[in-house]
C-alpha cells in the first residue's frame, strides 16, 4: 500500500474531489482525518470508510477559522502521534466580474481559501518539520494559471495557492516537507452537476472546450493527489500538475479551416 500508516488530514472531504481523495488515501492504507464545514457529508463519506474497513475520523471544521484549523490538527496529532499528509482542497469563493466583486465577498473569498491553505500549512509544518518528514498537496486549478470569464476572485486565490506550494517546498525542502499543487480542470462534482441542472448550455460548452470531450472523474484528481502525497513522487517539491483533458494546453484560438478536435 502506497500510504500505509500515514496520518492524513483532507479539508473539504466531504464532497467530490476530497471525498475521493479520502477513499482512495483510506484504500491506501492511511489513517484518514475527514474536515469538512458540512457534518451531514463528512459523516457520510466517512461511515462509507469505515464500513470498507478504513481507519478514519471526520472533524466538522470551517477551514476559514483560524482556531478550527489549530484544533483540527492538533486533532490529528494527538489522535495518531503524527502528521504525514495534509491535502489543503475546500473552497468558496464569490463570483462575479472584477468591476462587480463586493470588498467584502473578495476578502472573504481570499481569506476562506487562501489565507485558510497558508494557516492550514503553518500548522501543519510544527510536527511535519519536528520529525522530518511530510508531503502537502494543495488544491488549485487551471484557473490559477489562467483568467475566467466571471471567476476573478477564484482565479487570484488559485493562483495564490500554486505560488504558496513553490515557496513552501522552496523553503522547507531541506527539512523533509514537500509541497506541491494540483491543478484539476472541469470535474463532474457536485457543483458541476448543478450546473448541468441550471445551465445545461454552459455546461456543454465547457465540456467541448476540453479536448478530451469530457469532464474529469473525481478518482483522476484523486490519481493525481496519491502520487503527490506518497513518497512515489519523493523528488517533487514547489511543483504543480495539471489535470485537465488538455484544456490549458489550448491557446483558446477557435480551429482554423475546420482543423478541430474531432476527426
Ligand atoms: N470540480 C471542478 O471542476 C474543479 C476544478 C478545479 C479545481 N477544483 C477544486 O477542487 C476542490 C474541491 O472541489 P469539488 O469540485 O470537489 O467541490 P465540492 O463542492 O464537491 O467539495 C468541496 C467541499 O468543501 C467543503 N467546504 C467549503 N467551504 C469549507 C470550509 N470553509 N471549511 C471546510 N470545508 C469547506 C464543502 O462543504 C464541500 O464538501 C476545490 O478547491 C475546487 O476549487 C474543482
Amino acid at each position: 500500500m502506497r500510504l500505509d500508516g500515514k496520518v492524513a488530514v483532507i479539508t473539504g472531504g466531504g464532497s467530490g474531489i476530497g471525498a475521493a481523495t479520502a477513499r482512495t488515501f483510506a484504500r491506501e492504507g492511511a489513517r484518514v482525518v475527514i474536515a469538512d464545514i458540512d457534518e451531514k457529508s463528512g459523516d457520510a463519506v466517512a461511515e462509507e470508510i469505515a464500513a470498507a474497513g478504513g481507519t478514519v475520523d471526520f472533524r466538522p471544521c470551517d477551514a476559514s477559522r483560524p482556531e478550527e484549523i489549530e484544533a483540527l490538527i492538533a486533532f490529528a496529532v494527538d489522535t495518531h502521534g503524527t502528521l504525514d499528509v495534509l491535502h489543503n482542497n475546500h473552497v468558496s469563493f464569490e463570483s462575479g466580474r472584477v468591476g462587480d466583486l463586493s470588498l467584502d465577498g473578495f476578502r472573504r473569498s481570499l481569506d476562506a481559501s487562501l489565507t485558510a491553505y497558508w494557516y492550514a500549512i503553518k500548522c501543519a509544518l510544527v510536527p511535519m518539520v519536528a520529525q522530518g518528514r511530510g508531503s502537502i498537496v494543495n488544491t488549485a486549478s487551471v484557473s490559477g494559471l489562467a483568467g475566467d470569464y466571471g471567476l476573478g476572485a477564484y482565479n487570484v486565490l488559485k493562483a495564490g495557492i500554486v505560488n504558496l506550494s513553490r515557496v513552501t517546498g522552496i523553503e522547507y525542502a531541506r527539512k523533509g516537507v514537500r509541497c506541491n499543487a494540483v491543478c484539476p480542470g472541469p470535474i463532474g462534482t457536485p457543483p458541476i452537476e448543478r450546473l448541468h441542472d441550471a445551465a445545461p448550455q454552459i455546461w456543454t460548452d465547457i465540456r467541448e472546450a476540453i479536448p478530451m470531450g469530457r469532464y474529469g472523474l473525481a478518482q483522476e484528481i484523486a490519481n493525481v493527489v496519491l502520487f503527490l502525497a506518497s513518497d512515489e513522487s519523493s523528488f517533487v517539491t514547489g511543483s504543480h500538475v495539471v489535470a485537465d483533458g488538455g484544456l490549458h494546453a489550448h491557446s483558446g484560438m477557435p480551429p482554423i479551416g475546420g482543423l478541430g478536435p474531432d476527426f
